[in-house]
């Protein structure tokens, strides 16, 4: 896979004009069996994102890069991840990632206006892929509810 450009994207997405009412569909990864888009869904922000590999091995973690600005303070973060099926929004995880007085990660406790990069391993508690195509939704937020990162991703799995 290419190396991940993410100074130049995030330059991108910060500077385009704020008109724009849906951002561009970036790719991820894109092999034969596996292709993997996102599109942010933060109305204001587009999002940098990438994967290690393309490969899905079931139970092996995955190393992912992140990068964004931060339009609110995250003293506490959370993640709800859902499938979306028919139109319709069904919850598949959710998890609490940063607390008020125990930070977890790096990027737990940073201020408005910060610049987060995560690079690290997200383990997916999945025997595998399901086969065929579905979307999912991914959003972060912190302790009032405030979108950090919000992400939609179309899936196809062969
Ligand atoms: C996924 O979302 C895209 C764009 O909203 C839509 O065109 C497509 O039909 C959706 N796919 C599924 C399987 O729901």
């Amino acid at each position: 896979m290419k190396a991940f450009k993410v100074v130049p994207v995030l330059l991108l997405l910060i500077y385009t004009a704020a008109s724009i009412t849906r951002w561009p569909t970036h790719t991820i990864c894109k092999n034969n069996n596996l292709e993997v888009k996102y599109r942010s869904c933060d109305p204001l922000q587009d999002l940098a994102l990438g994967v290690d590999s393309c490969s899905y091995v079931p139970g092996i973690v995955i190393n992912i890069r992140i990068a964004t600005i931060l339009r609110y303070t995250i003293n506490e973060l959370s993640v709800d991840i859902s499938l979306i099926l028919n139109g319709q929004t069904i919850p598949i995880y959710a998890k609490q990632l940063c607390e008020q007085n125990h930070p977890e990660f790096q990027f737990c406790g940073k201020k408005k206006g910060e610049y987060i990069y995560y690079e690290g391993p997200v383990s997916l508690n999945m025997e595998g892929i399901p086969q065929g195509e579905f979307n999912i939704s991914a959003q972060l937020f912190n302790e009032n509810r405030n979108t950090v990162v919000c992400a939609d991703f179309f899936i196809r799995n062969r």
